[in-house]
């Protein structure tokens, strides 16, 4: 009893040992299409024998099975691995051209026996990675600073964003670059589309050498043969003062753009938002003028940016212009024939009337609306006009007062008049009298065209 107890003792110590450095579960990777070495070893104690060694595979696209077999002192392959595994002795074998999708747990299975003892099976497996290098339209790197910003929808501010690319293929496991900063931090991409990494630049951007690179330690990039450009990656060289003025012009544009809109909305929101988007634009015109001031030689950008605000300031100005008038007679016109003049001004929004002529000159297209009017103060007298725009009558009106009833009159009319045309009361018969206290003469501007 305590014999036979020793010697299982003494056979299990003595049994199959692992002598190479493969421990279980180990990773190794390898690049597609060179050879998987497992150089799995081992001794033996002196009376035990091999029945056989298995070599089995467990792929990560779901396959396994045998790879090959060693009995009776020949090594067999399965069909499938029929030329491509070879045996280098002991557990040791050799696959060539390997495959990515044949990544997976590779094990090798020795049974032994001897004479008075039973089959014993040991086992080692480890994880093998087959990776793939990356692959790029022409062979390299290329990053550039894309011309316009965009807006971060986090944020909700305007960013300059570089392209880095064009991958073709990732490679495996896929490898996404890495951006180094001026300051020699690492960023992340902000986003990755077929190929493509972009980066936002931190707000406020640096300027500054910006460069793209595949990480060094990925398994794939490490699959790149010694001398290829990808390895290089790219710079691309950030100016300071134009990044600036892309930032600026995203914003303009969105100032402009978010005027359009509020534009066509109802006309009390309109004057509001004409203020807000003067004091945006006037914000935007003193950060330029520093921006300016750092630079001088951005001379054409500073140019075509100045162009751009004049011509908002421009519409901004139009479009705030009121035009409204409200006129009297400094005294009365006995005996008149032609064209009533001059007129007291009391209100002149937009300067149209003019009160030494009579004459209203539109200053923006758009739909007006007129009224002249007067009464008599005494006994037979008349009142006779007309509300002429461009010597066309659109209006009239005639009163008479007989004995003490006074008479009043009074033109309207609604006209759409374009830039220039002129409007003006006329008296069509001299034996008229227009007191001076009752004749007044009023328009406004009820819609502009042009907003
Ligand atoms: C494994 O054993 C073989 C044959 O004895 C030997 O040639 C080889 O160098 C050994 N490999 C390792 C990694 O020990
Ligand atoms: C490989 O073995 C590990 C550890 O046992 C296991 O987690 C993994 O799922 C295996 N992979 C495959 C492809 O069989
Ligand atoms: C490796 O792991 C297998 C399964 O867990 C185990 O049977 C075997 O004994 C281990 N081999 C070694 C050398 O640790
Ligand atoms: C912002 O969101 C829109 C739609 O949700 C998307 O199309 C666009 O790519 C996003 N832009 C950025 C810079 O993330
Ligand atoms: C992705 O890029 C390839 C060229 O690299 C192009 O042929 C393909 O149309 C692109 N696909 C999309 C969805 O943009
Ligand atoms: C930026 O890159 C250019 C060429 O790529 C190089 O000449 C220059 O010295 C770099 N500047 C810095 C600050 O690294
Ligand atoms: C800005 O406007 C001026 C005058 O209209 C013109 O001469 C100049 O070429 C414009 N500049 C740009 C960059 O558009
Ligand atoms: C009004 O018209 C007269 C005569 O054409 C002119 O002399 C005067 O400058 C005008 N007044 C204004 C305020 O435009
Ligand atoms: C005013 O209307 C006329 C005639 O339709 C047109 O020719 C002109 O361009 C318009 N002016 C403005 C400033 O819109």
């Amino acid at each position: 009893m305590i014999w036979v107890l020793l010697t299982t003792l003494l056979s299990l110590t003595t049994a199959l040992q692992w002598t190479d450095s493969l421990t279980n579960n180990t990773v190794m990777t390898v690049c597609s299409a060179s050879d998987i070495h497992l150089p799995w070893n081992f001794t033996l104690s002196p009376d035990e024998r091999i029945e056989d060694i298995k070599w089995i595979y467990w792929a990560e696209d779901g396959s396994e099975g045998l790879i090959a077999i060693f009995a009776a002192n020949f090594f067999n392959p399965v069909p499938a691995f029929s030329g491509r595994a070879q045996w280098t002795g002991q557990g040791g074998i050799v696959v060539s051209q390997a495959a990515v999708a044949e990544s997976g747990n590779y094990t090798v299975m020795v049974s032994t026996g001897d004479a008075t003892h039973p089959l014993v099976t040991f086992s080692k497996t480890i994880y093998v990675h087959v990776a793939d290098p990356p692959t790029a339209q022409s062979g390299e790197l290329h990053v550039l600073q894309e011309p316009d910003a965009v807006l971060d929808n986090e944020t909700r501010q305007w960013r300059v964003e570089l392209t880095c690319g064009v991958l073709t293929s990732p490679g495996h496991p896929a490898v996404h670059v890495v951006w180094t900063t001026p300051a020699g931090h690492t960023l992340q991409s902000s986003s990755e589309h077929n190929g493509t990494f972009r980066l936002l630049l931190p707000n406020p951007p640096s300027g500054g050498n910006y460069t793209c690179t595949l990480p060094t330690l990925s398994p794939a990039t490490r699959c790149l043969p010694p001398l290829s450009l990808l390895l290089e990656g790219a710079t691309v060289i950030v100016d300071q003062v134009k990044v600036s003025f892309t930032l600026l012009e995203a914003r303009q544009r969105e100032t402009e753009a978010r005027l359009e809109v509020k534009l066509r909305e109802s006309e009390s929101k309109q004057q509001h938002m004409l203020t807000l988007m003067s004091t945006e634009n006037a914000r935007l015109q003193a950060e330029l003028d520093s921006v300016k001031n750092e630079n001088n030689q951005q001379n054409s950008y500073i140019s075509a940016f100045q162009n751009t605000t004049e011509s908002l300031k421009a519409r901004l100005d139009a479009a705030s212009t009121r035009v409204s008038f409200h006129a009297r007679l400094p005294s009365t016109l006995d005996n008149f024939h032609g064209r009533l003049h001059p007129f007291n001004i009391i209100t002149n929004e937009g300067d149209a009337l003019n009160g030494t002529t009579g004459i209203f000159t539109t200053p923006r297209n758009g739909t007006y609306f007129f009224v002249a009017s007067s009464s008599s103060d005494s006994a037979d007298t008349l009142v006779f006009m007309y509300l002429m725009k461009e010597g066309t009558r659109v209006a009239f009106a005639y009163a008479r007062q007989y004995s003490s009833y006074t008479a009043a009159a009074t033109c309207h009319a609604t006209l759409h008049l374009t830039v220039g045309e002129r409007v003006w009361v006329e008296s069509a018969y001299s034996n008229t009298y227009y007191y001076y206290e009752s004749t007044s003469f009023t328009g406004f501007l009820l819609g502009a065209d042009d907003w």
